[in-house]
């Protein structure tokens, strides 16, 4: 379960706060969406969940599980069962994805006292996730994310995140770029992830995500606030009449 609260952050040697006391809580087993205009600072918080130091948290708390996690770097963040599949995933040229994967594997495993995984199990894993996500794995065989196409990059992240078996996974606009087909491939990869005891945060703009990934939480993000939460009927709303109303009232 994550737990944000009253989060309040900066950009690091900076006084520009983007996130002003946020709230936020996504029980385990629950799909949260968040929605809000550009500029609302829901790639910030991702990238502040994940430990990311060009920010700086000046006040407020994210607990995962009961427990802080502010003190955490990024890799012990990982190795609590946060992943973060970002707007804009990075390029690691030189880094088969293939060898990629089994260090991340590997090293996640390691944090838990569990043996790496033999090279068979290994490969078995890489093939049946590829395959549900109908990626080629002679694809898998080049520097991740280099060259990618920006839909090739979203899948790409998808299989991370299948393989990864976080327990805390938040989606920044993993909707963005992706063909008809390819949305279909990724939603159906996010829902086959719901699991009582995992907790999924998608950041998207748009309801058509929303129709492939039912929420169960919707939660409106306006600069660096959480102004309102409701069901699934929220986003439909949204999809409606736009931001106005919501805004007007928060205003
Ligand atoms: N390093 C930075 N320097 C200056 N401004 C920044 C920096 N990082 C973020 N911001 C500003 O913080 C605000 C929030 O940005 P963020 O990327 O979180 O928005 P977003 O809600 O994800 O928007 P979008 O829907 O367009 O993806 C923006 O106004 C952005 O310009
Ligand atoms: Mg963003």
């Amino acid at each position: 379960m994550l737990e944000i609260r009253n989060l309040h952050a900066k950009i690091a040697d900076t006084d520009t706060e983007i996130i002003r006391g946020l709230n936020l809580t996504v029980k385990d087993g629950e799909v949260a969406a968040i929605m809000g205009p550009n500029g609302s600072g829901k790639s910030t918080l991702s990238y502040i969940l994940a430990g990311r130091e060009d920010y700086e948290v000046t006040e407020g708390d994210i607990l995962l599980d009961g427990e802080s996690i502010l003190d955490l770097d990024p890799a012990e963040r990982a190795a609590k069962g946060l992943f973060l599949a970002f707007q804009y995933p990075m390029e690691i040229p030189g880094v088969a994805t293939m060898e990629f994967l089994k260090v991340a594997m590997n090293s996640l495993r390691k944090a838990r006292d569990e043996e790496p995984l033999k090279i068979p199990e290994f490969l078995k894993r890489v093939k049946e996730a590829s395959g549900s996500l109908q990626m080629d794995m002679a694809m898998l065989k080049r520097p991740l994310n280099v060259g990618f196409s920006g839909g090739e990059k979203k899948r790409a992240e998808i299989l991370q995140m299948k393989l990864l078996e976080p327990s805390l996974c938040v989606l920044d606009e993993t909707d963005s770029g992706l063909d008809i087909d390819a949305l279909k491939i990724v939603a159906d990869g996010v829902n086959a992830l719901r699991s009582p005891d995992r907790s999924i945060v998608v950041i998207t703009h748009y309801q058509r995500l929303l129709d492939l990934i039912v929420p169960d939480a919707v939660h409106v993000l306006y600069k660096g606030q959480i102004i309102r939460s409701g069901d699934k009927d929220l986003a439909l709303d949204l999809e409606k009449n736009g931001y106005a109303g919501v805004v007007g009232e928060a205003a």
